[in-house]
């Protein structure tokens, strides 16, 4: 069994997990010394947001240096140490990789924007104006905001537009260009020969454009942006998904092939359409995994809603690829505070509920630093915003509300920094921080690491297949499997106490309000938002 179907990944925001020299910004040094922590609470792997060198426009999805540390975040050296530390304690190290733009600042660019005849000349999607002398064509840029603008740019060094898809920092490499694909190899294998155990692949979605620069047909909505999708509700984006993606993932996957351990590849895709072409069900050698962000978008109190998203997932992957699953991540909302709105009082139950589904769920789990903790969007008032998109789009949350500080305790600034940290940290709540969470057998936390745990001891939830039944009003019910053993996992998503029948005698393997070895035997009357694993009882004749 490969380690990455077996792993639970845990996504850090380096900017904020901890910041080890206090000047408001977490770094690696930080991550080290929170590696212990990572490893008492259980997850095999990390992926790390950018860390690379960069003028932080997209705080480091814009990189000027794709083989450097920015010196915000440490140095080479202290990734190496990084990298020994987490492989020291058996944690993989993913890197998440920007293959489809740089940012205006990095070398490549800056040649490139010289002139028309440069060796990098064209490195990057370069056009004359369209006929009204205005950008070639109607294409915008993601990170429009209350009024659409235009993803393209213009240089007068060269008297050309360039196209950047995200913000105007951000130039969409010309991956058609056999150098250009040189180039990021290149940078893959000096990744790779360090050790790393894999990359995220960041926007894979639109790693190519269309190659005929035709105008976005128009769709009868009105334009109304608050996130990366509004704008292919507004326009048809053609260059979503287009079929060349394919051939560069293939190209990656052959690269990451070539070493030993075993490397993974994750996608980060925008669609069902993508995700299904770029895994090996509709070709070998695609990716080994693609964010399911269906739970991302739709995941709630739903019984019905969830169990279509695995029925559904499960029909379409079938044996041939391998789901994985996440809530939450730097580019939204925290899904307690998508779910539970503006009231709070059931945020422990909720949080646990769903703690014990996702890491129930056949599949690799993803979990989003401080999730672990029941974390919830940090209010953040305009001034204190720093994302340009959120900006853009306030008064929606905007990105900003969910990378503020790792809560570690209830120190001013959460234990994560002595200064002022670069975002907000979530003070009026002195309880859920990690210090305080470790001391409560109770806690969202302990709750966590017990389902890690038990997900670690149990050959069932790591790779057994999965039976859902239909659920019963708000509750859910699916078995997982091996060919010798089986668990049943009961989740009620509601507020209210749910009768289930149809029990054999089982015994409790975790529960969230049920102690571990708790027989039940018959019908069984559910506790608002409760979740159990249950495993069954030969009866004593
Ligand atoms: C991805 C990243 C996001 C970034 C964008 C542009 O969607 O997750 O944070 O802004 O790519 O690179």
């Amino acid at each position: 069994m490969s380690w990455w179907k077996e792993a639970v990944f845990y996504h850090i925001y380096p900017r904020s997990f901890n910041d080890s020299n206090d000047d408001g910004v977490g770094d690696l040094a930080g991550i080290i010394s929170k590696m212990d922590y990572l490893q008492w609470l259980g997850v095999d792997a990390i992926w790390l947001s950018p860390i690379f060198p960069s003028p932080m426009a997209d705080f480091g999805y814009d990189v000027s240096d794709f083989q450097g540390i920015d010196p915000l975040f440490g140095d080479m050296k202290t990734f190496d140490k990084l990298l020994a530390e987490a492989h020291r304690r058996g944690i993989k190290v993913v890197l998440d990789q920007i293959c489809h733009n740089v940012s205006s600042r990095h070398p490549w660019f800056l040649e490139s924007k010289e002139s028309r005849t440069n060796s990098k000349a064209d490195w990057f999607i370069w056009h004359d104006p369209g006929e009204e002398g205005g950008p070639p064509n109607n294409w915008l840029s993601f990170f429009s905001g209350k009024k659409p603008e235009s993803a393209w740019e213009w240089v007068p060094e060269r008297g050309q537009y360039y196209l950047h898809l995200f913000s105007k920092d951000q130039c969409d490499l010309n991956l058609r260009n056999p150098d250009v694909q040189r180039a990021l190899e290149l940078v893959l294998r000096f990744w790779l020969e360090k050790g790393v155990d894999g990359f995220r692949l960041d926007s894979v979605s639109v790693y190519f454009k269309d190659p005929s620069l035709h105008d976005y047909p128009k769709r009868s909505v009105p334009y109304e942006p608050s996130s990366f999708s509004a704008l292919s509700q507004y326009y048809v984006d053609i260059n979503l998904e287009r079929p060349e993606n394919l051939l560069a993932l293939e190209r990656i996957r052959a690269i990451t092939d070539e070493y030993k351990p075993e490397r993974v590849t994750v996608g980060e895709s925008a669609s069902e359409k993508g995700i299904l072409a770029y895994l090996d069900i509709s070709g070998p050698g695609r990716l080994n995994l693609a964010f399911n962000f269906e739970f991302l978008n739709t995941v709630g109190l739903d019984a019905r809603a969830n169990y279509e998203v695995l029925r559904r997932t499960e029909e379409l992957f079938d044996t041939r690829a391998w789901p994985c699953y996440v809530y939450g991540h730097h580019d939204g909302s925290r899904f307690l505070s998508r779910i539970l709105g503006e009231d709070m009082t059931q945020r422990k139950p909720v949080a646990k509920l769903m703690a014990a589904f996702l890491l129930t769920l056949r599949g690799t789990p993803f979990i989003y630093y401080g999730e672990e903790l029941g974390m919830v969007n940090t209010p953040v008032p305009f001034d204190r915003l720093v994302d340009p998109f959120g900006k853009a789009i306030w008064p929606a949350p905007g990105r900003d509300v969910a990378r503020t500080p790792m809560q570690w305790n209830n120190s001013q600034y959460c234990g994560f920094s002595e200064v002022e940290p670069w975002l907000p940290v979530n003070t009026g709540d002195l309880e859920t921080n990690v210090a305080h969470e470790q001391q409560d057998r109770f806690s969202v936390l302990s709750f966590y690491r017990s389902m890690l745990g038990v997900r670690k001891q149990r050959p069932e939830l790591r790779y057994g297949g999965v039976r859902l039944y239909e659920p019963v009003g708000q509750a859910m019910e699916y078995e997982r499997y091996t060919d010798s053993s089986r668990l049943t996992v009961v989740l009620n998503f509601a507020d209210r106490p749910q009768p289930v029948d149809r029990f054999g005698t089982t015994a409790v393997v975790i529960g969230t309000h049920r102690k571990t070895g708790e027989r039940i035997a018959g019908d069984l009357l559910l506790q608002p938002y409760e979740a159990i694993v249950l495993s069954p009882v030969a009866t004593e004749v």
